[in-house]
């Protein structure tokens, strides 16, 4: 089977990590040379405009580059959601920045145009949302964020945009318990309206990473170099070192074409036909 995956994970989310958990020293001069004292990382999200995103354009590149299925980033690990989510106020793409749905426009240009499969990346966790961290406080015997934002939102998420690939993620620090992952999956599969066609992965806690699921993703660039009994997929980046857009990126810290063939030889290899 021929797989490629377009993982948009949003810009920001990662200069954010580096700026105020690991406090970067190149990251936060920066940030003191060039910005107010005080600037806040939401303070940049209406700079986040996508003027020049054209959902239309994109679902012709796509489907002249072969893909079967691509997978787009509603929601990254700082938490604002790229459609109108009524569990993210005033922290979604149609409150502020591109005032527009971006996940809904995409789905309905690659629907209408298109005969590839639209999937959906969503981050279970937020770095930086006080009911996440009142739980991670409590051990994780506590459920605030679960029950007050993350679950509705994929829930959401699931019965209005209808993807057919949900690409799980941020699950890492707790258990597939905490986050209710089992009831949601049953749900997916059972009731859903894309109980017949969906599909997912494997990161719903941190006893399902690279157990259960649908296909395996295990870890970042996954590339188990034999064969494997079930299907999986090899999330990579063309940046050596990011998963984000780096503006001060060198030529030389992307992966050649050469790197690029080879990777994906290597991994269209190893995966049952
Ligand atoms: C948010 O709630 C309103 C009012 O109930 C509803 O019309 C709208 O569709 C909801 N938005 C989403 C993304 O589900
Ligand atoms: C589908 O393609 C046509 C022709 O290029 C374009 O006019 C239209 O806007 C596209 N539909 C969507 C929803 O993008
Ligand atoms: C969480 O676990 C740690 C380590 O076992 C313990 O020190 C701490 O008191 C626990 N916190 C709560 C709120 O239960």
């Amino acid at each position: 089977m021929y797989m490629l995956k377009y993982s948009l994970r949003s810009i920001g989310a990662i200069c954010s990590i580096l700026w105020k958990h690991d406090k970067n020293p190149e990251i936060v001069n920066f940030m003191k040379n060039n910005y107010r004292p005080d600037f806040t990382y939401p303070d940049f999200a209406s700079q986040f405009t996508a003027e020049f995103y054209n959902p239309a354009q994109w679902a012709d590149i796509f489907q002249a580059s072969g893909a079967e299925y691509i997978v787009f980033g509603s929601k990254h690990h700082e938490g604002f959601t790229n459609w109108p989510s009524n569990y993210s106020f005033n922290w979604n793409s149609m409150a502020v920045g591109p005032k527009r749905d971006l996940v809904g426009d995409l789905a309905k240009a690659i629907r209408q145009n298109t005969s590839i499969h639209f999937g959906l990346y969503h981050s279970l966790f937020e770095w930086y949302n006080p009911y996440y961290l009142q739980d991670k406080a409590n051990n994780f015997s506590t459920q605030y964020f679960v029950n007050g934002k993350t679950m509705p939102e994929l829930y959401e998420l699931v019965n209005n945009y209808k993807p057919e690939i949900i690409w799980s993620d941020g699950e890492w620090e707790a258990s597939s318990d905490y986050w209710d992952s089992k009831q949601f999956i049953a749900w997916l599969y059972n009731d859903s309206p894309v109980k017949d066609t969906v599909v997912t992965n494997d990161r719903w806690g941190k006893d399902s990473t690279c157990h259960h699921g649908g296909y395996l993703t295990c870890q970042d660039r996954y590339q188990p170099g034999v064969l494997q009994k079930r299907k999986w997929e090899n999330a990579m980046t063309i940046d050596r070192q990011s998963w984000g857009f780096r503006r001060n990126a060198a030529l030389d810290e992307y992966l050649t074409t050469d790197e690029l063939i080879d990777t994906f030889v290597e991994t269209v290899r190893l995966i049952l036909p």
